[in-house]
């Protein structure tokens, strides 16, 4: 690796006649820097004078470097850059490293205590600084190092002055780092511990022979090259160890209730848990983001309050990612022994995606505190007696990516008096950016809480429709494994009832139980592959009662009607011949019978214009220029272009004829489908994505003839790359 050389660059470092300025400066001068090595020579407390400074100066000219001594007060900064200048005839770094301590315990401290050390520290970085900046907005270069401590950052009993002087420095930092940025000035902060004379008395003695000043000047240095680009940073360095720190900004929340209530200091402490509640807290970087954010807030709480204004809501974020969604397809059967199951446990396969069912999980609501509270005076509902009776789900726009981050609005629409039992009908919108893209509905059984005189049925409700009486259409069975609750957990439902022996026996059950949305999991997942293309986006809804529980081990058998769009279905157990999902039905855009490829699959005729089209104009030159060359390659080979993860348009490159057009082949099948994002491809024909990264990040998919694709890439030169 090359040096890192400070040739031409005149750096003042200020306090350098002892501890961590002294190796700053050595170290400077050792790689080319010309140095002006600053030091008043006062003792610790800042009084007197002496020449440290000449003895490291003549240490960097023995080692063949330059420098100068400087002895004035850095409280008369312009005279030590003016040193520089004089010298040197320019000034590119300036290291703020000047300090004295007078720590006294805040009842004892004088006038005198606080006012020396915010003139040495603050006063003392802000003359120099100021005196330095014009040089660097002329030369359009400059490094200015402040330096912090961590009792500034974090507070130290009987350093109140030097703390306050301390953390001045860092937003002192802040704002020249703004101001700089337009002038490649860059302004930032170390933190450092080492043993010097400030800290022989504060360190252990053998923590204090560790702690090398140089161990800290390396990170300094580069703080201090023209390759640094930080701007505004605050370094913490000390035995060879560094790490950045700064300001988190919690969630925050607003102060009141609903956005007509007064803010009150009743309201500020009712809130008080979740204005200091740190858990995703964020840092921001800018002050414009500081009040856009707060507005950005402000605004989604009162969308959220006339939403609330129709029904008390409860609202959840929920994350997922593509492990999330194999794990879950694990869970609900999916096995890599069926072939079609592989798009939903291969984040790399052509077509991967998530389960329809899946989604279902983004809506659940047996945490939230809505099914309590919505029970009238005198019953109750908690974890011993609700049940989870019903499943709806309902696909709305697009059909959701392979991760993300859903919020979802949770509400009850009604409470039915089931005679025995009451129910409460909770209705779920799952919202991702901003757009709804699904809708579920929960009938929670709360059992013995029914006879308060309340409604039997909802128009809310959306209900079952029994099986009809004739023989099942299709039917298909598939065996579940002993740990199929212990991996369907792992999706989020982690009730000791799928898992725990003694929890299942107090339940009433010989052993843990699958979970019911496991099983309509599998349920769903067969009427799917049967009618549906096995395609999830062509599922426009879903509906279902669970009705008895399943054991794992045993085997569920499907069976279904098709019924125009709808196919309905229940589910039964092969060794007890119980329905134990009934009165099921999958509303589907297209019936796709037999596991043939979905119509719902083809690519939507996009016509809009992507970033990718200039690429395929550019190769059908290439190709109609070289026809005899496109025909050596000789294979089909079809592009499917996806934006936010769905096929928005497709290419086909027949280099057999040759020819290249917009759509997929037109006659026979492509020999290799590529699957990649018009991102993507731009950049890996620009070469910033290699594509064997691409494939191995899942962000180019392969199907067919691998070997063939390789063969594009000498043929058509940068455009082939793709
Ligand atoms: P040090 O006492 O060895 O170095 C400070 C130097 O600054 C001394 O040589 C002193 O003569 C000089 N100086 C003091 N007042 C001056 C003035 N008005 N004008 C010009 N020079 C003056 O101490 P150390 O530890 O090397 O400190 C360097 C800097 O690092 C200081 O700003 C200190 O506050 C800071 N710091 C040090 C920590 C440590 O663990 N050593 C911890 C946190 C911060």
């Amino acid at each position: 690796m090359d040096q890192l050389r400070f040739d031409g660059r005149v750096a003042v470092v200020t306090g350098a006649g002892g501890g961590l300025g002294k190796a700053y400066a050595l170290l400077l001068g050792s790689r080319g820097a010309k140095v002006v090595v600053n030091d008043l020579g006062g003792a610790r407390d800042g009084v007197g004078k002496s020449n440290f400074a000449d003895a490291v100066v003549q240490e960097i000219k023995d080692k063949g470097g330059v420098a100068v001594a400087d002895y004035n007060n850095v409280i008369e900064g312009e005279k030590i850059i003016k040193t520089a200048i004089d010298n040197f005839g320019r000034i590119d770094i300036l290291i703020n490293n000047a300090g004295i301590l007078r720590d006294k315990s805040f009842t004892k401290m004088s006038d005198q205590d606080w006012d020396l050390i915010q003139a040495v520290h603050l006063k003392g970085a802000y003359k120099t600084t100021h005196a330095a900046w014009e040089y660097f907005r002329k030369q359009k270069f400059g490094r200015v190092i402040m330096t912090s401590s961590n009792a500034g950052l974090f507070g130290n009993f009987g350093q109140a002055n030097y703390s306050a002087a301390k953390l001045g420095l860092v937003g002192f930092a802040n704002t020249l780092a703004l101001e700089g940025a337009k002038y490649n000035i860059k302004v930032n902060t170390i933190v450092p511990t080492a043993a010097s004379r400030l800290t022989e008395d504060i360190l252990p003695p053998d923590m204090f022979e560790a702690m090398k000043p140089e161990l800290i000047a390396p990170v300094v240095a580069y703080m201090s090259h023209e390759s640094f680009q930080e701007s505004g940073a605050i370094i913490d360095s000390t035995l060879g160890y560094a790490s950045k720190a700064h300001l988190v900004r919690s969630q925050g929340t607003p102060l009141k209730n609903k956005p007509s209530d007064p803010v009150t200091i009743e309201s500020v402490q009712e809130n008080w848990s979740k204005v200091v509640d740190m858990k995703g807290a964020e840092h921001l970087d800018k002050i414009a983001d500081v009040t856009i954010d707060l507005v950005q807030k402000l605004q989604d709480f009162e969308e959220r309050s006339k939403l609330d204004a129709e029904n008390e809501s409860y609202w959840s974020t929920y994350n997922y990612d593509s492990k999330d969604l194999t794990l879950y397809a694990l869970g609900v059967g999916a096995s890599v022994v069926n072939p079609s199951d592989l798009k939903f446990l291969y984040e790399s396969h052509e077509s991967f995606s998530a389960l329809p069912t899946y989604f279902i999980l983004a809506g659940m609501c047996m945490e939230s505190p809505l099914v309590a509270k919505s029970m009238p005076p005198g019953k109750h509902a908690d974890f011993t007696n609700i049940l989870h009776g019903e499943q709806f789900i309902e696909f709305v726009g697009d059909f959701p990516g392979t991760e993300g981050e859903f919020t979802t609005r949770t509400y009850v629409a009604d409470v039915l008096d089931k005679g025995s039992s009451a129910v409460s009908v909770v209705n779920s919108e799952i919202y991702q950016n901003k757009q709804l893209v699904a809708r579920t509905q929960q009938h929670i059984f709360v059992l013995g809480q029914g006879g308060f005189g309340g409604p039997r049925n909802s128009k809310h409700s959306v209900d079952v429709q029994p099986a009809p009486k004739r023989a099942p259409d299709a039917v298909v069975e598939q065996q579940t494994a002993e740990d199929q609750a212990a991996l369907y957990r792992l999706s989020g439902d982690l009730n000791p009832l799928h898992i725990d022996p003694n929890v299942a026996t107090v339940s009433g059950h010989p052993r843990p139980i699958l979970h019911g949305l496991a099983s309509l999991g599998f349920s769903a997942r067969h009427v799917l592959s049967k009618y549906g293309g096995n395609e999830s986006s062509n599922v426009k809804s879903l509906k279902a009662r669970f009705v008895k529980p399943v054991l794992p081990g045993q085997t569920l058998v499907t069976e279904m009607w098709l019924d125009g769009k709808r196919v309905n279905f229940q589910t039964k157990v092969k060794e007890t011949g119980n329905i134990v999902i009934a009165g099921a039905y999958i509303d589907f855009k297209n019936i796709v019978s037999g596991g043939a490829p979905s119509a719902a699959a083809a690519p939507a005729p996009s016509g809009s214009a992507l970033k990718s089209d200039a690429l395929f104009a550019k190769i059908k030159e290439e190709v109609d220029k070289n026809k005899e060359m496109a025909k050596s390659v000789g294979g089909v080979f079809l592009y499917n272009i996806t934006e936010n993860g769905k096929t928005v348009k497709s290419w086909t490159l027949d280099l057999k004829t040759p020819v290249i057009y917009e759509g997929t082949p037109k006659s026979g099948k492509a020999d290799t489908t590529m699957t990649v994002g018009d991102n993507d491809l731009v950049e890996i024909a620009s070469g910033t994505l290699s594509p064997q990264v691409a494939y191995l990040k899942g962000k180019l998919k392969i199907a067919g003839n691998i070997m063939l694709a390789q063969k594009l890439g000498p043929l058509l030169k940068s455009p082939a790359k793709i």
